[in-house]
């Protein structure tokens, strides 16, 4: 056994938002490096926010931390508890900050690590104002938090949808079909153009992109003209639609209306979030929860852990939490797919 710098710190992990693979990937390795490397002690804090709320934790020990690497999921459990969101108190503030407060000192936390997305990393920029000793490491199937190339569970949904996609293209085939596919993503759309060009779609609509109708439905039957049987048309759940219909139906139903051409969809939905991460989540992630030790153990508190060109490095919280990391329209993959005839519905 390694002598451990003996820290004697007590740390709690805490993951919030939407699940994503990775996330115990994440957890093991702050574990494994605080518990081995620092002799400290980890507390595992069940359902995000609202754990602390509760006081609802557990310790966790080398047992807990092993046989979940390739676990999806989070093995804490998560909410999307925003303990900031003014509620029903006489004065509209939330007395949960309070309560977190005071529940972080009676744990005798020396720090907490929060796992989650762009509201976590938000909460948690807040909590650090607040004088805790926080670290966030950004993680979401949808790329979309500020600060960081990319988070983990990002990867392994580009993977999941890309196979689905793959998969699109037989039947299309077989029917000489148009198939729409919705992806998740929120606001961004990093899934569905990165997954688009992986699964060879033809027509890729992302929020950041704002395509016509009569675009998509000319580029489509360009193709049929040009006897290609079938078109594969991959679009973010975020883009501009009406209310109440699914991104999927209303891409399908316009493009049924304006090229008569037989059309079907299909929203992947929680798939994406679902199952074992890849290989290179669980690195990135086992790579974010070694560094958020690091910091902790340097005391260098109120950070987020970030990839930036390739290097595992740290941004202040808080820049993080108001900002999103969306698809900027010149982007080289954008560029680059134009270049090859793939249509984002603008022209
Ligand atoms: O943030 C991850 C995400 O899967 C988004 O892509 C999606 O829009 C949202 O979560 C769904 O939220 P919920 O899990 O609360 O239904």
């Amino acid at each position: 056994m390694a002598k451990f710098k003996n820290i004697n710190k007590r740390i709690g992990i805490l993951t919030a938002g939407g699940d994503c693979p990775g996330i115990n990937a994440a957890i093991r390795s702050v574990g494994k490096t605080a518990i081995s490397d620092y002799g400290m002690e980890i507390l595992g804090i069940s359902s995000g926010f609202l754990g602390l709320i509760e006081k609802d934790f557990s310790i966790l020990d080398e047992n807990h931390l092993s046989g979940i690497l390739t676990l999806g999921g989070t093995i804490l459990g998560t909410s999307r508890e925003k303990p900031y969101k003014k509620n029903e108190t006489a004065n509209g503030k939330s007395e949960k900050p309070k309560l977190i407060k005071k529940h972080y000192h009676e744990m005798n936390l020396d720090g907490l690590v929060c796992i989650g997305g762009n509201g976590t990393m938000r909460t948690a920029a807040l909590l650090a104002e607040e004088g805790l000793n926080i670290i966030g490491l950004p993680k979401t199937i949808d790329n979309d938090v500020w600060g960081t190339d990319v988070t983990f569970g990002f990867d392994s949904a580009v993977w999941i949808a890309t196979d689905a996609i793959d998969r699109l293209h037989t039947t299309a085939n077989s029917h000489k079909r148009i198939m729409v596919i919705e992806l998740m993503g929120h606001h961004a759309g990093w899934l569905a153009l990165y997954s688009g060009i992986a699964g060879g779609g033809d027509v890729i609509l992302i929020p950041e992109i704002d395509y016509k109708e009569e675009v998509v439905a000319k580029y489509l039957l360009k193709r049929a003209m040009n006897k290609k049987s079938y078109s594969i048309v991959v679009v973010a759940e975020g883009i501009n639609k009406p209310k109440g219909i699914s991104a999927a139906h209303h891409v399908s139903q316009f493009i049924q209306k304006y090229t008569g051409l037989e059309t079907r969809e299909t929203i992947l939905g929680y798939i994406q979030r679902g199952g074992s991460p890849s290989p290179m989540d669980r690195i990135l992630a086992t790579r974010y929860g070694a560094h958020a030790v690091e910091l902790m153990a340097s005391g260098n508190f109120g950070q987020m852990v970030a990839s930036i060109n390739g290097k595992i490095t740290s941004v202040p919280l808080k820049d993080v939490g108001n900002k999103l990391n969306i698809v900027p329209q010149d982007h080289p993959l954008i560029k680059k797919s134009r270049k090859m005839g793939i249509s984002f519905g603008d022209k």
